[in-house]
């Protein structure tokens, strides 16, 4: 039988990991899978992670089953760590995942259920994996416009004009801040004017919020998705744990459903509940314990968030030295954006021939689309790179 199975074409992104770790230059540079890496090209466990897991090693008397929707300490801190005050904790359903790709999965599942003619509305370009799940489970996507390939900013005209074609019952999926692929994001005026546009047309918005802290701090990186909680009438979110506290491969995500009608919320939880049992049964609990943990606990939270800053900081000095160097090597400004951009990641904006240049002639490996993760970089790389930009003619 299985032979009737077809070959799944690889992920763009983590093929990428296998073909660096095969070659065999030792002066290659990683700029593929969006993952950090302090300046020796380490991953490390944040502080307050390891100090989170030694104190649960000594307290944990059981692995019994948590809850469907996971433990609710996880999903109270979680709720007010990307919300705040923006919605009353009443009118949110919240269901563990695993990981923020599980709750994008989990959300797509559910606008599905509820309306299985929903046509969800991507950003040009988007995360590849939102195409990828959406083509798996046949549902509609239509692209609207976003990045402008000569500013390699927002094209915000464009992508409004696009979005006042969605109609009720669409689900307009939107970043909630450090765009990927691009970096490049709207100001909380363009936000205002998207909240606007919603409501005209009536589609719901999608939030999937994967970098939180890593743009322009963690307050500052969830205001645009507080403003579209408190400013539409449904909403969903997808946030992921997976960056901000570096527990990649402990998948560690949660799905939020908002509804300014309260008496929505029990089905919404209901709904949640049952996609999770259906799809895995019970969220995996570890990450989220350390996350409850450390966000319950002022010593913890303080020691992350001081962390988590510095990586910020470093990201933002990189993107600078960078932009820097560009500079003086093409004698114009037109690489400015690399310090405009915010979070991981930036998209040079330039064709599939030049990144594959990069990579064969320089050991430098990025997303064919030209997306660089800046967190692959350290002080002596990005000089490295950015001769190998100029020399490639990007
Ligand atoms: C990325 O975009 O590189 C990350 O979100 C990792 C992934 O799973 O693709």
């Amino acid at each position: 039988m299985f032979e009737t199975l077809k070959p799944q074409p690889a992920d763009k992104i983590l093929a990428l990991v296998q073909q660096y770790r095969d070659d065999p230059r030792d002066t290659k540079i990683d700029l593929g899978v969006g993952v950090y890496k302090d300046a020796t090209g380490l991953t490390p466990v944040m502080r307050a992670v390891k100090t989170a897991e030694q104190t649960l090693w000594a307290q944990e008397n059981t692995k019994a089953y948590t809850a469907l929707a996971g433990d609710p300490a996880f999903a109270d801190a979680m709720v007010d760590l990307v919300l705040g005050a923006a919605v009353a904790r009443e009118t949110v359903a919240a269901a563990a995942t695993p990981g923020g790709t599980g709750a994008v999965r989990q959300a797509f599942e559910m606008i599905k259920m509820a309306n299985p003619a929903a046509r969800v509305f991507v950003s040009n370009p988007t995360w590849p994996n939102h195409l990828s799940i959406l083509g798996h489970l046949c549902m509609e996507t239509v692209s609207y416009r976003y990045f402008d390939p000569q500013s390699r900013a927002v094209d915000f005209e464009a992508m409004l004009s696009d979005l006042k074609t969605a109609r009720p019952g669409d689900v307009v999926l939107l970043h909630g801040c450090c765009h990927n692929p691009t970096g490049a994001n709207l100001n909380l005026t363009q936000w205002q004017s998207v909240i606007d546009v919603l409501l005209a047309t009536g589609a719901v918005p999608m939030i999937d919020i994967a970098y939180q802290g890593f743009g322009d701090g963690l307050d500052a990186d969830a205001q645009a998705t507080r403003m579209v909680a408190a400013g539409v009438p449904e909403c969903l979110i997808a946030a992921s744990c997976s960056k901000n506290f570096g527990i990649y491969r402990e998948r560690t995500g949660i799905l939020m459903a908002i509804s300014q009608n309260a008496s929505a919320r029990g089905l919404h939880q209901g709904t949640l509940a049952y996609l999770n049992r259906q799809n895995f049964s019970f969220p995996p609990d570890h990450g989220a314990r350390l996350v409850s943990m450390i966000l319950n606990d002022p010593a913890l939270r303080s020691d992350w968030q001081a962390e988590l800053e510095a990586v910020r900081l470093g990201m933002l000095e990189l993107r600078q030295q960078l932009a820097d160097c560009l500079q003086q090597l093409s004698g114009s400004d037109r690489f400015g954006f690399l310090a405009q951009h915010r979070g991981m990641f930036s998209l040079l904006g330039t064709t599939a021939d030049k990144v594959d240049a990069l990579r064969d002639k320089h050991a430098i490996y990025m997303v064919g689309d030209s997306r660089l993760n800046i967190a692959g970089l350290n002080r002596d790389t990005v000089p490295i790179l950015a001769k190998a930009i100029i020399d490639v003619g990007i």
